[in-house]
């Protein structure tokens, strides 16, 4: 089944910040669409407030003071449901209420035509539920937006166990049509996005409760040398911890209590204390005016000796750190390769320096019996990387692990030294979000690139967390898992098995 022609005719139930959005982007894209809110004056002020943005946006020069004015004379209010009749597709946007919700799609059984697609944007509740007892469940489908709907590109094509597989190509061209980026999920709880991005919070908020770090430390390593947009400190307070928590809650419950998905004490504590973010003035951070602005904990320097080089040897195989030296060997670090060097690892003066494979510094130096160990943590690349995270074991000197620290500030890399723990900050983030993506493809939930996809365009994540194995390696990751597990002792960390069997074969996720 191909896109829904222009000429379709939309509905939007519900015009709240979702719902206006939706039926903004369907009427940017050449369709007639009616708006329906039960509360009166409602959907004609989300219009009224469309036509304010869209004016900024002439302004701007995205759009011509015609091409708005087309897109405002598609819109109209639907003071009823039974205005609905002459839809093709009607997307509901209403309160997350599975009751409220399934009442206004029996009445929509009884109003629109046999071959009207009825969609949800619903972001936690299943859609094979809300079909159940239709008359039509095949024509059920979800169709889940992002905030802001006009701006994200994502489009999560849900489909429940009803679901006809035409209905969601049909879903899935129109939302192409409409320029957003949608990609195909199974109806399971929370969906791709909702799930995957679990562990990006619950990581940083485990580092923090066991003292890694402090917030801002933690934030600025996963922007400084993760790349991602924001921290999950600086995100949750903005998302507000309320609705997180929830988020989080419903995932874990919907999960049986999988470990995988357990909530954070530290964040109930802050949702207990009524600190839910930058709404209401305080989360991890302040935002009370005057408020301090908390600055990263960084190592200081001491001054590299008048005409002192750095020397640094390499391993033959360097694997994933080959970013960092090219950039040492840019910046006039003397780089030699050297044959008795176990695979993987530097050597700065007399210390040893290895990318984190989940084992603590002290573990993995006692292991290799190794004194002067320095571990670094992931960066998405090393050669753009402004921050990052290095650990060492208790046997380390103050003066080897300098050694190591004025090689980052050679290169302008601002280092900051985390309590030792297993896989550090970004290499621990990323394997989580890695692991997560793997169990909901190896469960059916989405493709390997859907998922990677709507990571990317839903999150605005700097790299899908699959694409992101395959680069360091799924054997490297699957590694790093298991010495978490090993750490912990928990189910939480345990390997997806799509990962373990892909690392066995030394294969990817992506050809
Ligand atoms: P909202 O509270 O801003 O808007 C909901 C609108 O629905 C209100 O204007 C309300 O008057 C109207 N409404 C409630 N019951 C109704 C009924 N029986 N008939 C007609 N209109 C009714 O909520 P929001 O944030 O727009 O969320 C709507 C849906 O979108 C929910 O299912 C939510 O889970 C989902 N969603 C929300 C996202 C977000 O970031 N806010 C992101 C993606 C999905």
């Amino acid at each position: 089944m191909s896109a829904l022609h222009q000429s379709a005719v939309i509905g939007v139930i519900g015009a709240g910040a979702m719902g206006a959005g939706i039926a903004q982007v369907a009427a940017q894209a050449g369709h007639q669409v009616k708006l329906y809110d039960n509360r009166e004056g409602v959907a004609q002020t989300s219009i009224d407030s469309m036509a304010k943005q869209l004016a900024k946006l002439v302004e701007r020069n995205k759009f011509t003071a015609e091409q708005v004015q087309q897109i405002l004379a598609r819109l109209s209010v639907a003071n009823l449901l039974e205005d609905f009749s002459d839809t093709g597709l009607v997307v509901e946007a209403i309160v997350e209420n599975i009751d409220v919700k399934k009442n206004i799609f029996d009445a929509l059984e009884a109003i629109c035509s046999a071959n009207c697609i009825l969609a949800s944007n619903t972001s936690s509740i299943s859609i094979t539920r809300l079909a159940a007892g239709m008359k039509h469940p095949e024509r059920m489908v979800g169709m889940h937006f992002f905030n802001p709907a006009p701006i994200m590109k994502l489009v999560e094509v849900v489909s429940g166990l009803a679901t006809d597989s035409d209905v969601a190509t049909c879903v899935y061209e129109t939302a192409l049509n409409w320029g957003k980026k949608p990609v195909y999920a199974a109806s399971t709880p929370g969906f791709i996005v909702n799930r995957v991005a679990r562990p990006f919070y619950a990581e940083s908020f485990r580092l923090r409760q066991e003292q890694v770090a402090d917030c801002v430390t933690l934030d600025t390593l996963l922007k400084g040398a993760g790349g991602f947009r924001m921290g999950a400190f600086e995100l949750t307070d903005m998302i507000g911890h309320d609705v997180n928590y929830a988020v989080t809650c419903s995932v874990f419950d919907a999960y049986y209590g999988d470990f995988r998905f357990q909530p954070s004490l530290i964040q109930k504590d802050l949702v207990d204390a009524g600190f839910l973010g930058r709404k209401s003035g305080q989360g991890f951070y302040s935002y009370k005016e005057g408020g301090d602005k908390p600055q990263a904990q960084c190592v200081e320097v001491s001054p590299l000796d008048d005409g002192a080089v750095i020397t640094c040897e390499v391993s033959k195989d360097i694997g994933y750190l080959k970013g960092l030296v090219d950039r040492l060997s840019r910046a006039g670090v003397q780089v030699t390769e050297v044959s008795d060097l176990a695979k993987g690892y530097l050597k700065i003066g007399d210390t040893f320096v290895a990318l984190t494979d989940g084992r603590m510094a002290c573990e993995r130096g006692k292991e290799e019996a190794l004194n002067d160990l320095v571990l670094v943590d992931l960066a998405l690349d090393y050669q753009s990387a402004t921050h990052i995270a290095l650990s060492r074991s208790a046997t380390t000197s103050a003066e080897a692990f300098n050694d190591v620290v004025q090689c980052f500030d050679l290169v302008g890399i601002k280092v900051s030294e985390v309590v030792d723990s297993p896989a550090l900050v970004v290499m621990r983030t990323v394997a989580m979000l890695a692991n997560e993506a793997a169990d909901a493809v190896l469960q059916g939930v989405a493709s390997a690139e859907g998922v990677d996809t709507a990571m990317c365009f839903g999150l605005n994540y700097p790299q899908g967390p699959l694409v992101w194995a395959d680069a360091i390696g799924v054997a490297e990751i699957d590694k790093v898992l298991t010495h978490l597990q090993q750490s912990y002792g928990e189910d939480r960390y345990r390997p997806s098995l799509l990962m373990r069997r892909i690392a066995m074969v030394e294969g990817r996720f992506h050809d």
